[in-house]
């Protein structure tokens, strides 16, 4: 983090001397304006709050038809500024994930594009449009690694692996922060959910949290460490206790991992209403030892519990803390305030109207994006793309006309009827279309599914729009079962069972794998579009039409049953490792393969790739480095296309035995068909390195395998090993 000039640092000294207790409190304080409800608490008297000086920021501030966003926000700083006793401005903050009100694809399915640039330019673009609004802060990007996709929030961020979540990380952060947090188009970002969230027990939201050190610090804390890296304005611990002691309150994770090891020096900023919650922990008795234990831990903002307001002057009175710690808080927020340009010009973020132009070209790059997040998970040539249907196409499922649910759990401020429907673009093209929902989205009506397969007679495509609902997946919607809602397998293998050569194509709407490997031995094609946000239908279409070739790939593995979860790539590789060969005293199910349904990295196009010739220098490496890798990749297909690919290693003989795969690098090559082209990816020797026994870093000599090919299926990489000298 920059410093700041003497100046400012001396006006926030100021600042703080002047202040009371309870105004320091209040900087230490966040409330919510309630437009949208993102926690069970809600809070009372916001306006007489910010006049006290006893709340230091709002939250959940969206404005409504009558007084916009801006204008809301702007009358909170008015009162802030002119009615509260020091007139310090508030950091206005909301979640905005993927968007503000021109919603890009949820993150799981952006995280598919495997593309920092775009990750950059749409988070870019939603701090642009939040800012217009007023917003200086958003509690984003959610950086957990999860590999568990019973948990809900693994919509939210960039799926199963630490490297690629670090990319997104700090691609977001850069997008979100530009280079100058005090410009009025960018917002703060808050990385969240410190630290290993995504582990849950058993997938269940707000459950404990027990992981081994080494993955805590090989799998979850890289994504944090990328985003300090890229400078984030602010951390958020989750809600969780890491065996036993709440995030929240955990001094060696905040204190001396990440404000020591890590250097983080921004604000740490609670979840909603979490220091709270240290109570139902079960590890403080009253608000007084809840703020005790937070803020001794660093953590700087108290989201929405009123722990700081009610509990600080107690803890002080007791000497539980000092008033330096407090300072200490209050300095880290005022820096950022600071930092924001707020005390400088506090109204500058949603002053001006953001230009029709700029607003449509945010549109067109939100289509761009979502028709890139889709991934094709399975097709038969010749089904897509559906250049021209040549007769009527049936558009059935529950999904094929619902805009609210395209927004995915976290619409931040776009509207429900924004969102462009696969339908409403069907309508738009001059083909017949033939529409019927069949079944409801989550209920066990078939009434109605014999209307559906009344329409199939005569038509030349079926396009089935299945899946779950917008808030199955995002905050509090863990599924035990990661099947098909309501009677939507009713639906669909009642339109099998009657299609009679009529192809179907199923859109699978979802914030998570599900569990669908019935439908995809049996359908003609299967496209996993995530929630793809405001543009779903166009981005549909694009690619259904062939306008744009299918390039996402899937960032988690698809489980085939629940059973198998967690299943994810980087698996150690056992003692007694199954295998086509294996006796049967090995690591395996009895009754289901170990494989996933659908492999990290899978996703098809229309293309069809060949990959020859991997060549990897040099093949003797010192930990200076750079391991130089070039493919040949062929498209043997009769489209144009792009292609991914994934480079990856092993270490097949180390003092701690590695993950089967670890994750290197990713390219993209696009070509005509039948042409081939070399592609080049690289990686540094260092990134090799990692935890010994004593969870000390080494690098350790010997051999490695280098692999290279289009998903984490071992089977379908092309290796070549090459060693590192002593
Ligand atoms: C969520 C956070 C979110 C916060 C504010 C909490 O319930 O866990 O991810 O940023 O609410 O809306």
């Amino acid at each position: 983090m920059h410093a700041l000039a003497p100046q400012a640092a001396q006006r926030i000294e100021r600042l703080i001397a002047a202040m009371t207790l309870t105004e320091k409190a209040g900087q230490l304080s966040m409330r919510a304006a309630g437009d949208v409800v993102t926690g069970p608490a809600q809070a009372q008297g916001l306006l007489s709050g910010i006049r006290s000086g006893a709340v230091g920021h709002v939250l959940n501030v969206l404005g409504s038809e009558v007084s916009p966003s801006a204008q809301t926000c702007h009358e909170l700083q008015r009162v802030a500024l002119e009615e509260s006793r020091l007139g310090i401005p508030l950091i206005i903050a909301l979640d905005v994930t993927h968007g503000y009100r021109t919603l890009f694809p949820v993150c799981l399915g952006e995280a598919g594009l495997l593309d920092e640039a775009t990750w950059e330019l749409s988070a870019r673009e939603a701090a642009a449009e939040a800012a217009a609004a007023g917003i200086s802060m958003t509690f984003a990007p959610m950086v957990d690694v999860s590999r568990d996709p019973r948990w809900g929030r693994g919509v939210e961020g960039a799926g199963e692996d630490p490297w690629v979540t670090s990319q997104f990380a700090a691609a977001k952060v850069r997008g979100f922060q530009g280079r100058d947090l005090a410009n009025p188009q960018q917002v703060a970002a808050v990385a969240k959910h410190y630290l290993g969230y995504g582990a849950v027990t058993a997938g269940r939201e707000y459950a404990s949290v027990e992981l081994s050190q080494r993955t805590l610090l090989e799998v979850h804390l890289p994504a944090f460490a990328a985003a300090i890296r890229a400078g984030v304005a602010g951390i958020m611990p989750g809600f969780h206790d890491l065996a036993g002691c709440p995030m929240t309150a955990h001094r060696h994770w905040l204190i001396e991992q990440l404000r020591g090891e890590l250097g983080f020096k921004g604000v740490m900023v609670s979840d909603y209403n979490a220091i709270g919650e240290l109570l139902q922990h079960g590890v403080a008795a009253s608000l007084a030892e809840c703020a005790t234990l937070a803020l001794r831990a660093g953590v700087d903002i108290d989201m929405m519990s009123g722990a700081y307001e009610q509990g600080l002057p107690e803890a002080l009175e007791r000497g539980w803390i000092t008033e330096a710690q407090i300072d200490a808080a209050v300095r880290r927020v005022l820096t950022l305030k600071t930092r924001l340009g707020l005390l400088d010009d506090p109204y500058a973020r949603g002053r001006d109207i953001e230009s029709p132009e700029a607003i449509t070209s945010r549109r067109a790059l939100a289509r761009e994006v979502a028709a890139r997040s889709l991934v094709l998970l399975r097709h038969r040539e010749d089904v897509l793309p559906l250049a021209d249907p040549g007769g009527p196409i049936c558009v059935l499922g529950p999904l094929a006309d619902a805009p609210a649910q395209m927004r995915g759990p976290w619409p931040a401020a776009c509207g429900p009827n924004e969102p462009i429907s696969v339908l409403q673009a069907l309508r738009e093209l001059p083909w017949e279309i033939r529409h019927a929902s069949g079944v409801d989205l989550d209920s066990e009506d078939t009434s109605r599914i014999p209307d559906a397969l009344s329409l199939l007679p005569g038509a030349r495509t079926v396009l089935l729009c299945l899946g779950e609902a917008a808030l199955m997946s995002g905050e509090a919607a863990s599924r035990a079962r990661l099947d098909l809602p309501g009677a939507q397998r009713q639906l669909a293998e009642a339109v099998l069972d009657h299609a009679h050569g009529i192809p179907v194509i199923v859109v699978l709407f979802s914030g998570r794998p599900l569990t669908v490997g019935w439908l995809a031995g049996r359908v003609d094609a299967l496209l996993a579009a995530w929630f793809p946000g405001s543009q779903a239908g166009p981005a549909i279409v694009d690619v259904l039409s062939g306008r744009v070739s299918p390039v996402g790939r899937t960032t988690v593995s698809w489980p085939r049953e629940v059973g198998q979860v967690p299943v994810f790539f980087a698996q150690r590789p056992s003692g007694r490792p199954a295998g086509p060969q294996a006796g049967p005293f090995t690591s395996r199910y009895l009754d289901l393969p170990n494989e996933p349904l659908f492999p990290f990295g899978h996703g098809e196009s229309y293309g069809s790739f060949k990959l020859t010739r991997l060549r990897v220098a040099p093949t003797v490496l010192r930990a200076h480095d750079i391991v130089e890798v070039w493919v040949e990749v062929l498209n043997e297909g009769r489209h144009p296309a792009e292609e991914t690919i994934f480079v990856f290693t092993r270490d097949p003989v180390a003092s701690v035995a590695r993950p089967l795969l670890e994750l290197r690098a990713v390219g993209h090559i696009t070509l005509k068909p039948g042409e081939q082209e070399s592609l080049h990816l690289s990686f540094p020797v260092s990134t090799l390195s990692f935890l010994d026994s004593t969870l000390t870093p080494v690098l350790e000599p010997g051999e490695i395998e280098v692999l290279a090919g289009p998903c984490a299926q071992r089977s379908r990489l092309l290796g070549q090993s090459v060693r590192i000298l002593p």
